[in-house]
């Protein structure tokens, strides 16, 4: 985690900034790494989690596969070390641009959404002399009893494609010249909680369904359950690595091995979640009517996933604990600069007393931080800082502030 004291005189440092702990991405990668050799599964990394070149150099480094949803993501990945045969590409609307982009980089597969979807690509493909290596999405209807704007995988949602589509599906798949069935895919929420329960269901599920469609004729070698692993937002140091072999014991032991078929698994959250953490400090302290606030220099536009989802995140003051009043508890409603009722960090959260000047981490910040930070308001995107790259270069040092941050 960020060392408030390694660094000599934090009053100056420029907030807000996301930080990432290398140390800890290397070592949830080794855990990752392992366990997928161990139980035989085949790992994308989810490149929309977080996008920043640092991270996507040290996750393909370690031979990890990346999952895109934009012809964006597939060249940031190819750019990043990822070999353009491990990369696979989802999202329901991929525009001509981005397929012909993904076809002539030789991809891994499209995993396509649509029977739309199918029949475009098979003629790009055919247009230009290529081929194209094409797995389906699946719609399975199965509730992963997540947060309703993470699940993807009921009837209700936009994603895959429905049961009533699937002799069309085989049809079309035939008639398609230019493309290779490679096999089938799924994901069907993020956040997942319930790991043993619901990925095993979706195990299951998915047997049922490979087995419909090779009764059909087609050979499903490439099963892609998707990513979905929940973290720890409540308590990211005991849960600073996610619960992989619970995800991969789920998958493997509910769905039967065959030769030559290969279990694919596409983790985002859980592999940069807990490695990042916002830092950012408090510009005032102002005591409402019926509470206190902490107004903090980030906000919504920085992290929107408490105002988007009314998501939780850990809050901590990095600087009360070098002062003696420490124990001192204060309730607050930490609150961002963004003029919006819903830039709020937290409500009701006990911390140290605190005060202007102070540096706050808010916890678990590494998946869907970044990547889905604004300008609303104008304001500056936070940098991103690497815990093993040298702390002290200017562009870290706010001498406009450094003169304000008294105590009070
Ligand atoms: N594969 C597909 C096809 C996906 O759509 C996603 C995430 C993943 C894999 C990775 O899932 P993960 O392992 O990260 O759960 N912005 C939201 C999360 C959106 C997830 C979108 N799809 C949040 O901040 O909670």
């Amino acid at each position: 985690m960020f060392d408030l004291s390694s660094i000599e005189r934090f009053e100056q440092i420029a907030t807000p900034f996301y930080y990432y702990d290398m140390e800890l991405l290397d070592r949830t990668l080794d855990t990752l790494v392992e366990l997928s050799g161990k139980y035989g599964v085949r790992v994308h990394y989810a490149v929309k989690a977080n996008v920043e070149r640092r991270i996507l150099q040290k996750i393909s480094a370690r031979g990890l596969g990346a999952d895109c949803v934009s012809g964006n993501e597939v060249a940031r990945a190819i750019e990043c070390g990822f070999p353009p045969e491990k990369i696979v590409f989802a999202g329901v609307g991929k525009s001509d641009r981005e397929i012909y982009g993904a076809l002539t980089a030789g991809i891994e597969a499209f995993n396509c959404e649509s029977l739309h979807e199918i029949y475009v690509i098979n003629a790009m493909a055919s247009m230009y002399g290529l081929r194209a290596r094409v797995a389906v999405r699946i719609n399975p209807n199965i509730d992963a009893h997540t947060h309703k704007y993470v699940t993807t995988g009921l009837f209700e949602n936009k994603f895959g494609i429905a049961s009533h589509e699937f002799d069309d599906l085989v049809s079309l798949i035939g008639r398609c010249g230019s493309i290779d069935f490679t096999g089938l895919h799924f994901h069907i929420g993020s956040q997942i909680a319930e790991v043993s329960d619901v990925f095993s269901l979706e195990a299951r599920r998915v047997s049922e369904i490979v087995s419909y469609f090779e009764d059909k004729g087609l050979t499903v070698n490439e099963v892609d359950f998707g990513g979905g692993l929940g973290v720890d937002y409540d308590d990211p140091d005991s849960g600073s690595v996610a619960p992989f072999e619970t995800w991969f014991r789920a998958i493997t032991e509910n769905f039967p091995p065959r030769p030559g078929r290969h279990i694919h698994l596409e983790p985002g959250r859980s592999v940069v979640a807990q490695c990042g953490s916002l830092i950012t400090r408090v510009l005032f302290v102002k005591s409402g009517e019926t509470k206190n606030f902490l107004i903090l220099d980030a906000g919504m536009n920085d992290l929107i996933r408490p105002a988007l989802y009314g998501a939780y995140h850990k809050i901590e003051n990095l600087s009360a604990r070098f002062r003696p009043s420490f124990s001192e508890m204060q309730a607050y409603d930490v609150v961002g600069p963004v003029c919006e009722s819903s830039d709020v960090w937290g409500q009701g959260r006990v911390l140290p007393l605190s005060v202007r000047g102070d540096i706050m981490a808010i916890r678990s910040a590494g998946a869907y931080g970044q990547v889905m930070a604004s300008r609303y308001n104008l304001k500056d995107f936070a940098p991103a800082v690497f815990s093993d790259t040298p702390w002290d270069a200017p562009a870290y040092v706010d001498y406009f502030a450094s003169g304000h941050a008294e105590r009070v």
